[in-house]
C-alpha cells in the first residue's frame, strides 16, 4: 500500500507509478533527505511534539536507512515514487510503525525544497573551489608569461600587442566575478524552507530556528507559499552556471585557435590532447571542443527551468519535480569541465617566439606612431590619417613599420625623428599602456596582486562553508 493511498479504491495503473516517479535521478538527494529528516526529528522532539525515545529510534533508524542506501542493499522503487517516500519506507521497514511519526509536521513539498537547497548548497562550493582552481592555473601562466609579447585581437584582426600574461588576467577577472556571483547566490540558497508544510505552514507547534540552526542554514524562508514554490535559486544557479560556462568557452575557443597551425601560440600537452583515427599526423584539442560544445546544454538547462516556472501557479505543482535532472547535469558538466581545465591550462606550452614572431609581422603599433605623432602636436585625425598612409605604403613594399629608414618616415612627416624606432619595438608598445588596467608589464603585476587578494578571500569563504558543512555532518 502506498503511504499516501487511504483514499484510493485501486491501485495505482504501473504506467502512471513509472511516469511520475523521480526515484531515477532524485535518489541523489538520499543524504540530504535523511539529513533534513534527522534535523526535523530532532526538532519535534526538542518541541515535545514527538516522545523522545521514539524520536532517538527514527533518528538511530535513518542512520541505518543512510548507510543500506550507501551500500546498495536498500532497494528504491518507482512504487514509491520519489526518495521521500522510499526513505520512509524503508525506515518503517526498519524500525516498524513509529516510523511513520517522522512526516508529522512536514510535507514533502517543504521537504524537497530543502533536500534541493542541501545539495546546491554543497554544489556551489564544490564549483567556486573549482573555479579557483582554474583562477590558479590562469595566474601561474600570466606570471610566468610577463615578457611574451603577443598580437592583441579585435575583430580577430591582428589590433596593438599585449602581454600573453594580460590576456590570461582578463580570464582570471571573468572568473572572478562567477565566483562572485556563486558566493553572492548562495546568501539566497542558505534559507531553510522546512516548515512550510505542504504550502500553509502546519498545527503543529514546530520551532522552524532550530531546524534551521541545525542544518547551518543563515535563516529560514519567510512565507510559506513562497517556501514551496521557490525554484528561483535554481534558476539563479543555472544562470550562473550559463555564464561559467560562457566563459570557459570563450577561452576554448581561444585554445582552439592557438593551437592551429594557422596561429601556432600554444600546444597542448600530450595528456590533455587526443588524436585522430585516420590522420596519423593529428593532434586534437578535443578538450576544449568538448567543454565549448557542453555550453549548449547548460544553456539549454536554464531555457528548460525558466520555462518549466514560468506561468505556474501558486504553490507547488508536479511541474517543479523538472528542477532536478538539468540542475544535476549542469553540477557534473561544470564539474567536470573545470576539474579538467585547471591542469590543461597549467600544462599548455606557450611558444613565446611565435607570438614574437607574429607581433613583428603586423602592424600592432600603428597606433603608437599615430599616438607619436599627437605627442609633437599633430591633432590625432590627422596623425590617423598620415599613419594610414604609412600602412598603406607598407603594405604595397611588402614590409611592416620597422622595416622602414628614417627617410622614408620623414617622407610622410617631418616630425618623425629617429627615436622612432624604440617607441614602435613590440616591448615599448607594450609598456608604453602604463595605465591602471593596461597591459604594460607593471600593470600586469598589480592586476595579479589585485586577483590573489581577491582568490584569497574566496578561499577564506569556501573554507568557513566548508567548515560549517562538516560540523553539521559529524
Ligand atoms: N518528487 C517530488 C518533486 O521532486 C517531491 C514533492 C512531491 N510533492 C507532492 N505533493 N507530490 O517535486
Amino acid at each position: 500500500m502506498k503511504l499516501w493511498g487511504g483514499r484510493f479504491t485501486k491501485p495505482t495503473n504501473q504506467l502512471v507509478d513509472e511516469y511520475t516517479a523521480s526515484i531515477y535521478f532524485d535518489k541523489k538527494l538520499a543524504s540530504f533527505d535523511i539529513q533534513g529528516s534527522i534535523a526535523h526529528v530532532e526538532m519535534l522532539k526538542a518541541c515535545g511534539i514527538i516522545p523522545e525515545a521514539d524520536a532517538d529510534t527514527i533518528a538511530a533508524g535513518l542512520q541505518t536507512v543512510a548507510k543500506k542506501i550507501e551500500d546498495g542493499t536498500a532497494v528504491l522503487t518507482a512504487e514509491n515514487e520519489d526518495i521521500h517516500m522510499n526513505v520512509e519506507k524503508l525506515l518503517i521497514e526498519e524500525i516498524g510503525a513509529v516510523g511513520g511519526k517522522l512526516h508529522t509536521g512536514r510535507s514533502r513539498n517543504d521537504q524537497v525544497a530543502l533536500d534541493m537547497r542541501l545539495y546546491l548548497r554543497e554544489a556551489i562550493i564544490e564549483i567556486t573551489e573549482l573555479i579557483v582552481g582554474v583562477q590558479e592555473s590562469l595566474l601561474n601562466q600570466a606570471k610566468a608569461n610577463l615578457d611574451t609579447v603577443m598580437p592583441g585581437y579585435t575583430h580577430l584582426q591582428r589590433a596593438q600587442p599585449v602581454l600573453f600574461g594580460h590576456h590570461m588576467m582578463a580570464y582570471v577577472f571573468m572568473f572572478q566575478r562567477d565566483v562572485e556571483r556563486l558566493m553572492d547566490s548562495f546568501k539566497r540558497v542558505n534559507k531553510s524552507p522546512l516548515g512550510a508544510g505542504a504550502l500553509a505552514g502546519t498545527t503543529f507547534p514546530i520551532d522552524r530556528h532550530l531546524v534551521a540552526d541545525k542544518l547551518g542554514f543563515t535563516g529560514i524562508s519567510e512565507n510559506s507559499l513562497d517556501a514551496v514554490s521557490d525554484r528561483d535559486f535554481v534558476v539563479e544557479f543555472l544562470a550562473n552556471a550559463s555564464l561559467i560556462s560562457t566563459h570557459l568557452s570563450r577561452l576554448c575557443e581561444e585554445i582552439v585557435q592557438w593551437s592551429s597551425a594557422e596561429f601556432n601560440f600554444v600546444e597542448l600537452d600530450d595528456a590533455f590532447s587526443t588524436g585522430s583515427s585516420m590522420m596519423p599526423q593529428k593532434k586534437n584539442p578535443d578538450v576544449a571542443e568538448l567543454v565549448r560544445g557542453k555550453t549548449g546544454r547548460v544553456y539549454g538547462h536554464l531555457m528548460g527551468m525558466l520555462t518549466t516556472l514560468k506561468g505556474l501557479p501558486l504553490a507547488y505543482n508536479k511541474d517543479m519535480q523538472e528542477d532536478k535532472e538539468g540542475m544535476f547535469d549542469t553540477v557534473e558538466t561544470l564539474r567536470g569541465a573545470l576539474a579538467l581545465f585547471a591542469p590543461m591550462i597549467e600544462t599548455i606550452q606557450v611558444k613565446k617566439e611565435k607570438m614574437d614572431a607574429a607581433v613583428r609581422e603586423d602592424f600592432s603599433n600603428a597606433t603608437d606612431l599615430a599616438d607619436y605623432l599627437v605627442g609633437k602636436g599633430m591633432p590625432f585625425r590627422e596623425s590617423h590619417a598620415v599613419v594610414g598612409q604609412v600602412v598603406l605604403a607598407c603594405i604595397n613594399d611588402n614590409k611592416y613599420l620597422l622595416d622602414m629608414s628614417l627617410e622614408e618616415f620623414q617622407s610622410f612627416s617631418n616630425l618623425i625623428e629617429s627615436d622612432i624606432f624604440n617607441v614602435l619595438h613590440p616591448e615599448t608598445v607594450v609598456n608604453a599602456r602604463d595605465v591602471a588596467g593596461g597591459t604594460a608589464k607593471n600593470r600586469v603585476e598589480e592586476q595579479i596582486t589585485t586577483a590573489v587578494a581577491a582568490m584569497k578571500e574566496s578561499n577564506n569563504w569556501i573554507q568557513l562553508q566548508v567548515k560549517t558543512i562538516r560540523v553539521l555532518s559529524e
